[in-house]
């Protein structure tokens, strides 16, 4: 881990930033009719936003041959540097045929909104089987990280980016805290160690457990919930904010914690995407990451643990954030507070932990979850949006 003046270093040493300036910006303006179109999806166009931003430091563009070969066999871009997901902009035959290699490409969000420019390098086909193997562990068309590979275009196309305009955040402005300054905000509160937080699931007692435990030896925590495309029955960002911010009233130090938004997209691709996640956390400035039980698994394609493991393969600094790895947290009803197998003598009946499946089957049903597994104010909240949700 490299500490400087301005905190940690960014990933590959450099925080990237590829947002236009309002010069360029002008000039793709002026050129934008004349230029080839490309569509984005939800995903694509959170991935460009997350480099242009800087997040994915040192991505300055969607990744090349080198680059995603290199990536998807040994989890390192071509130049050695750890990266564990490939990046890329995947789009149909018939999409890549008239782009040439060397020109601009406008780039379109979903909505057809001109969001960005990409300064095409190379169109490349790609081994869909092959990344889901060694991204993902499985090539099952059901876990739904390999299904967006599988029904994406057959060509990636590489290339620099430029996002045209860095917008606030339809529905979380207060919260859009980019890397440069989450960066500022640390050093403005004085804080030479902060844990980074993931997570996609509505905030339960484990993960206050765990961050708390994190945040006994550091000096600040970042909450960093992910509200990029995840899959449909995910409880929705709205909600999950919305109880972080009750959490945050009631049950948080004000001034050790900060909630900001991860604009990124889910893959669901546990170990490799807990490298990612971490990595990702070091270029908003993290200098710890938390990394629990199954981190960004999906059904039970993952082993407990292997998100954790899988730090083991990289040399100790080679990818300058510290990943704190907690076993899976619950209730003890024995010492009557949270606790793991290591800090509790408790049989397994002795111990309450529900399954995120579990509690969305007591929402639909309009239980409240236990005070042991969630807090009140936050379960009442979970109900509330899905009732909402069932009468809207
Ligand atoms: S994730 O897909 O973003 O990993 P989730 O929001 O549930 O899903 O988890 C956020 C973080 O909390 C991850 O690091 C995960 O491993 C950890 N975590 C979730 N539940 C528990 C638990 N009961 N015990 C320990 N760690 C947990």
């Amino acid at each position: 881990m490299t500490l400087r003046p301005d905190g940690i270093a960014p990933h590959g040493g450099q925080l990237i930033n590829r947002i236009a300036t309002p010069e360029q910006k002008q000039e793709f303006l002026e050129k934008a009719d004349s230029l080839p179109r490309v569509q984005l999806d939800e995903r694509t166009t959170s991935d460009l936003v997350m480099i242009a931003i800087g997040g994915f430091s040192p991505l300055t563009g969607f990744m090349e041959e080198a680059d995603y070969q290199s990536v998807v066999d040994q989890m390192r871009l071509a130049n050695g540097l750890p990266w564990s997901i490939p990046v890329t902009l995947s789009v149909d035959e018939e999409v890549a045929a008239p782009l040439k290699e060397g020109s601009l490409v406008r780039l379109d969000d979903p909505t057809g909104r001109f969001v960005g420019v990409l300064e095409l390098t190379q169109k490349y086909r790609y081994d869909k089987q092959r990344e889901a193997i060694n991204v993902y562990r499985t090539d099952e068309a059901k876990h739904p990280g390999v299904q967006v590979v599988y029904d994406q275009g057959a060509v990636n196309l590489s290339g620099s980016v430029w996002l045209l305009e860095r917008d606030p955040h339809p529905q979380f402005p207060k919260y859009q805290i980019d890397p440069a300054e989450s960066r500022a905000l640390f050093k403005e509160k004085g804080w030479k160690t902060v844990v980074g937080f993931q997570t996609r699931n509505p905030i339960h007692r484990a993960h206050e457990y765990i961050q708390k435990c994190a945040l006994e030896t550091v000096d600040g925590l970042f909450l960093h919930p992910l509200v990029g495309a995840t899959k449909s029955d995910d409880i929705p960002a709205d909600v999950r904010m919305r109880c972080y911010e009750i959490m945050l009233e009631h049950y948080y130090p004000q001034d050790r914690v900060i909630l900001a938004i991860n604009p990124a997209a889910m893959r669901y691709a546990g170990p490799r995407e807990a490298i990612f996640h971490a990595l990702v956390r070091k270029n908003y400035g993290c200098t710890h990451f938390i990394v629990g039980r199954d981190h960004a698994g999906v059904g039970d394609y993952y082993g407990t643990y292997d998100a954790q493991h899988i730090f083991e393969e990289f040399e100790p600094g080679e990818l300058g954030i510290v990943p704190m790895k907690f076993e899976h947290a619950f209730y003890c009803k024995r010492t009557e507070q949270m606790a793991t197998t290591k800090t509790s003598p408790s049989k397994p009946e002795e111990r309450i932990h529900l399954s995120g499946t579990k509690v969305r089957e007591m929402l639909r049903r309009g239980e409240l979850p236990p005070p042991q597994f969630s807090r009140p104010e936050v379960a009442a909240e979970l109900i509330g949006a899905m009732k909402g949700a069932a009468n809207a």
